[in-house]
Parts: C-alpha cells; structure tokens; sequence
C-alpha cells in the first residue's frame, strides 16, 4: 500500500487559552504546561460533515485520482450529529464517489485502525485505491462548563488516498476493554419497554490514568512495529503521534532517545482533535514539503477502548 494524496480541514473558530480564561476558573499558563496547548479550533457555524467532504476532496485532488476510481472509503469517526448514515456515505455523495463505504470508531485510534483496513482490502485484491479519513468533533462530547476537560480539545478532519505498492507498511492493534477510565454515554430514544437505567452526560476521562496508560502503550506499539520492521527508533523520519497532549509526546521522544527534531507536533494549535489529529498533521507535513520519496513514518495513537494502532509507512509520493 502507498500514500499517494493527503487532504485536511479545519474550523474557522479559534478558540485562545485567552478566551477561556473569560469563561472558566483557568489560565493559559496551566494549559501551555500541562498540555502543550495555546488555542484550538471549534466547530461553531460548520458542521463537521461539511469538514470530512473538504479533506476528502482536498486528498482526492493531491491524489490526481478521479472519484470513480475510489473503491471503498473508511470513515473513522466517534460522534457527529448523524447516528446513521455513516459519514462515509455522506462524503462518497459529496465527492462523487460510487463505492462501498463504512465508518469505524475505534476512539482516537480510528484512523490507524481504518489505514490497517485499507491496506487488507488492497492486499486481498478486493480494492485498489482507498479513500481514509477521520472526522472528529470531541468539543461537542465535553461540558463546557469542566475546566479540566473542555481546555483540551479540538475538531477537525484528516484525509488521505491510498493505493496499491510495494511500499512497507506493518502495523499493530491492540484493544483493552477498559470502560471506566474514558466513556462517553448518551440517552437514546425512549420505548414503553426499557428497564434499565440509562446514563447519560458529557464525556468523562481520568486524566493521570489516560496519560500513563497513553505511554506506556505507544512507546510498547513503536518497540514492537520497529523490531518488526527491522528498523531502529533513528531510521524513522517522523514519529507522526496522537495529539493529545505534548508531554506524552515528550515522554515518548524521552524513551526514544531521539530529538524532537523527529516529532512534528501541531497540538498546540489543534487541541486534540481525536482520531483526525494523526490525518491533519500529516497532511501539514506533506504540504509544507517536509515528506521525501522514501521516508520511514511511523503513526502511533491510543484513545478510548482502550485501543491503541501505530504503523509505519513508506512514503512514496
Ligand atoms: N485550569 C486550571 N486548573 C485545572 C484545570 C484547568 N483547565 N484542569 C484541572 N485543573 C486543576 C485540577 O482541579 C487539580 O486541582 P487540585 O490539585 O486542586 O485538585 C489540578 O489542576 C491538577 O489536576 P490533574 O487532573 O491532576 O492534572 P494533570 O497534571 O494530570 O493534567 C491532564 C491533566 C492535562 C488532563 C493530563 O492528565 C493528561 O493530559 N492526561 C491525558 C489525557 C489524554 O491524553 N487524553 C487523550 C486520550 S483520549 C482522547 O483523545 C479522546
């Protein structure tokens, strides 16, 4: 499999440290040190539908490929206003497109999940080229009114097209079912029949366990696909992680023994835009001309589940 075109979006709200600094009990000095952040953008007069069609043609167009060339597209997504269709329907309408299409919600993991989907489909003769995205709108799970939460996130949406190649691509999965530290629950429609109680509210996260399981986790899923690869932490190019949080971006440089040189981060600009920050920083990166025929990229992202993917890529555009 071969990444052969790359697309992003992003709302026009920013939102600054500075602005919530007016609405909550905060200060832009505590979200800079523990998170890295500074501002983020926020789904206010788009819908997010509106975002994935952009990345979508954005990736599509540097792809030079036509639509109707598009054999299946895999939407990675956790929550947007459409319970169903799947966004992926929503954006194969909007570009054109005529293939199968489905969604996967695998938290922030979902666009490696989706990218390991593509590269089966292709591998089994059952696709050709591929259409990945990651559409994401965490700023609408939050209460705005939580300090500890609502400062840490972003939306936005992550495309890119892939083909069939030579290219190296190995990739690990992992799920640990772990429903109490980052859920999100809400009420659905009531019938004259149901019993039990339904929970509903914003979503909740224990920070501190996230960030040490986010760790550990990814720095495990690295060792583990670079050893697969044959490869040593310093044949990557770029460490392309979940933008979740800079310190676990700095512990993970820190286990790798390696300078920030090899992790482009954009979280703090972005805020953590769920499974569409992997897609948006790549897209960054091949755009400002950073990525060389060649590279060794390695994707790696955990979130709810607990799920965690990471890959490596050869880049070959
Ligand atoms: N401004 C000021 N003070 C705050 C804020 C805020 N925005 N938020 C929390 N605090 C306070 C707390 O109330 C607490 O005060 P106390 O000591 O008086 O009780 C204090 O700051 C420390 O709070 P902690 O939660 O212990 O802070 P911590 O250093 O753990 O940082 C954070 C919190 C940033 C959430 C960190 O735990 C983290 O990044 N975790 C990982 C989160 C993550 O990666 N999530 C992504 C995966 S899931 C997904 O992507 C959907």
């Amino acid at each position: 499999m071969r990444v052969i075109g790359t697309g992003s979006a992003r709302p026009a709200k920013v939102v600054t440290n500075a602005m919530l600094e007016g609405m909550l009990d905060t200060s832009d000095e505590w979200i800079r040190e523990r998170t890295g952040i500074v501002e983020r953008r926020v789904i206010s007069s788009e819908r997010l539908e509106e975002l994935a069609i952009e990345a979508a043609k954005r990736a599509i167009e540097d792809a030079g490929v036509s639509p109707a060339d598009i054999d299946y597209i895999i939407c990675s997504n956790v929550v947007n206003e459409y319970v169903t269709p799947a966004l992926s329907c929503i954006v194969q309408g909007a570009v054109g497109a005529k293939c199968a299409c489905v969604d996967v919600n695998a938290a922030c993991s979902g666009f490696i999940y989706a990218l390991d989907m593509a590269d089966d489909r292709i591998k089994s003769g059952k696709a050709k080229t591929v259409l990945v995205l990651a559409a994401e709108e965490p700023t609408r799970m939050v209460d705005w009114s939580d300090r500890s939460m609502c400062v840490l996130f972003g939306d936005g949406a992550g495309a890119v097209v892939v083909t069939e190649g030579d290219e190296l691509f190995v990739s690990r999965l992992t799920t640990k079912s772990m429903l109490d530290c980052l859920y999100y629950r809400r009420r659905l429609e009531p019938t004259p029949y149901v019993e039990t109680e339904e929970i509903s509210g914003p979503m909740y996260m224990n920070g501190r366990e996230v960030f040490k399981t986010a760790v550990l986790s990814s720095s495990r899923d690295i060792s583990h696909i670079l050893k697969e690869a044959g490869l040593t932490p310093s044949d990557i190019k770029y460490y392309v992680l979940h933008q979740a949080n800079m310190r676990i971006v700095d512990a993970i440089a820190n286990y790798l023994k390696l300078d920030m040189s090899h992790f482009p981060h954009n979280v703090e600009y972005s805020g953590n835009t769920s499974s569409a920050s992997v897609p948006l920083l790549l897209d960054t990166l091949s755009r400002e001309g950073k990525l060389q025929r060649g590279d060794k990229i390695l994707m790696s992202a955990f979130g709810a589940g607990f799920t965690t993917g990471a890959c490596i890529v050869e880049w070959a555009k």
